[in-house]
């Protein structure tokens, strides 16, 4: 499924576990190409709304997921409340998670010659789309803490901050996440499980080097 000189490692984790800051600051350490699985179905669920089509047809959002252009998006439009609730419904859907599948996977394989390999983080990156990665790592933090990160990114962004609602779409999104019969969120058997509630973004990304370079080529 990958080319076998490619280094590939699977991050996955709930949303505000640190995941994504971590797989950017990895990818770029160690030279690899980042994808944010989580900006496809972002993406995806965006487009559904800007053709006028239902979130909730599977043939809107496959035809979607098709036809995906990621450069008519800015990173504001893929980090939206929007685009984070019309993502966590077309995920729910098989024939856009096939087609995102066949995206993954190939990202994963050809990363393009610059790179030593890829990085993917998500829902379902060591379970479903690279089960071979050579690390695999499940990223994990208490719904208070990932609560408390959510809010600083919020206020950071100038956006307006309620924290029981931020409480009820967080703990609402992991039960979908967690849930769902199609490529739930769940560690694979060979993740190794980095809880980074008592740590900050510096000290989760030496704990991840460390495991990296001890079970990987780099
Ligand atoms: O990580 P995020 O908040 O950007 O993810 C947006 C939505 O996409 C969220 O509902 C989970 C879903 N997702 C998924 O089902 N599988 C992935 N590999 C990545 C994200």
């Amino acid at each position: 499924m990958t080319d076998s000189a490619n280094l590939v490692v699977a991050i996955d984790g709930p949303a505000a576990s640190g995941k994504g800051t971590l797989a950017r600051r990895l990818a770029e350490i160690l030279s690899l190409r980042y994808l944010d699985t989580g900006s496809l179905y972002r993406a995806t669920g965006l487009s559904v709304l800007r053709a006028g089509g239902d979130l909730e047809s599977e043939q809107d959002a496959a035809k979607a997921a098709e036809t995906l252009d990621l450069s008519t998006f800015t990173a504001e439009d893929l980090r939206s409340e929007e685009a984070g609730v019309a993502a966590s419904h077309v995920a729910f859907l098989p024939s856009v998670r096939a087609v995102l599948l066949g995206f993954q996977r190939s990202v994963a394989a050809n990363p393009g010659g610059e790179f030593k390999g890829a990085i993917l983080d998500g829902r379902d990156i060591g379970t479903v789309v690279c089960p071979d990665a050579a690390t695999k790592i499940f990223v994990t933090a208490t719904l208070e803490v990932r609560i408390k990160r959510r809010l600083q990114e919020l206020k950071g962004r100038g956006e307006p901050v309620i924290e029981a609602r931020v409480r009820d779409d967080m703990t609402a999104r992991d039960q979908r996440d967690r849930d769902r019969s199609v490529s739930p969120l769940k560690p694979a058997e060979d993740a190794w499980e980095l809880d980074t509630s008592d740590m900050n973004a510096d000290e989760a990304l030496a704990a991840a080097l460390d495991r990296i370079r001890g079970t990987g080529p780099l």
